[in-house]
């Protein structure tokens, strides 16, 4: 399966971390003896880096002066972080992180801290959390015939899924882009938000306000002639 590939050019990632001058490390981490330990770490992750509930992901961050790191990640906004990851080879620059299956949240914000100090080296901002739907198109009657949809409602953001062409489908988000009500779909295909009466196109455009921003169109993929693959946020 294809994912979205991203682009290895150094002059598109961007450091998330916190790249402490030495100044600023000892004003965070002096020891009791008032020497602040040398070494310095920032994250690098790419700005339009996703995470794919199930997939790999590349952690990569560039440091000096350290020897260990522990990996941390958030959900959201939470309070706490969540270690998954100890004593780490800090110079390898790298750790393959895995994002669980079982995974309920919208983002995720990694943290790197030394692991001899315990001291929080660096903290990225929220990644969006991706999701895979799986549908078999010989059993998923609906989707036979151009114009036919199936509506996924069992997920925290409902979806739709629509055959638009001979070999060609779109999924497109149900959740209003002006407050977040569930909109439902209209005869001609079209959909209209029961809250305050936004409209959209089949294809999701706004033809109506308030809502100001088409719905979400969720990437799809075809693995082979009976799959699709719905990555939907
Ligand atoms: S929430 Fe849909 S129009 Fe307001």
């Amino acid at each position: 399966m294809n994912r979205r590939k991203f682009t290895k050019d150094v002059s598109k990632l961007v450091s998330t971390g916190i790249v402490l001058s030495s100044g600023q490390f000892m004003a965070a981490c002096d020891n009791d003896d008032g020497v602040a330990p040398e070494g310095t770490l920032s994250l690098q992750i790419e700005e339009e880096a996703e995470l794919v509930v199930g997939e790999n992901f590349a952690i990569k961050w560039v440091s000096s002066g350290i020897e260990k790191v522990d990996l941390a990640y958030k959900i959201d906004q939470a309070a706490n972080y969540l270690t998954f990851q100890r004593e780490v080879d800090a110079n390898t620059g790298q750790f393959d992180f895995t994002v669980p299956n079982n995974i309920n949240g919208t983002t995720l914000t990694f943290r790197i801290s030394n692991s001899v100090t315990g001291d929080v080296l660096a903290e990225g901002s929220p990644i969006n959390l991706i999701f895979k739907w799986l549908i078999s198109l010989s059993e998923t009657e609906a989707l036979n015939n151009v114009g036919g949809f199936v509506k996924i409602t069992e997920v925290n953001n409902p979806f739709i899924v629509r055959k638009t062409g001979a070999d060609s489908f779109i999924a497109l988000s149900l959740v209003c882009t002006h407050q977040g009500c569930v909109i439902g779909v209209e005869d001609n295909g079209s959909f209209r938000c029961p809250c305050h009466g936004s409209t959209f196109t089949d294809a999701g455009a706004v033809t109506q306000g308030p809502a100001e921003r088409p719905l979400d169109n969720f990437r799809i993929e075809q693995p082979d002639a009976d799959n699709l693959v719905i990555y939907y946020f």
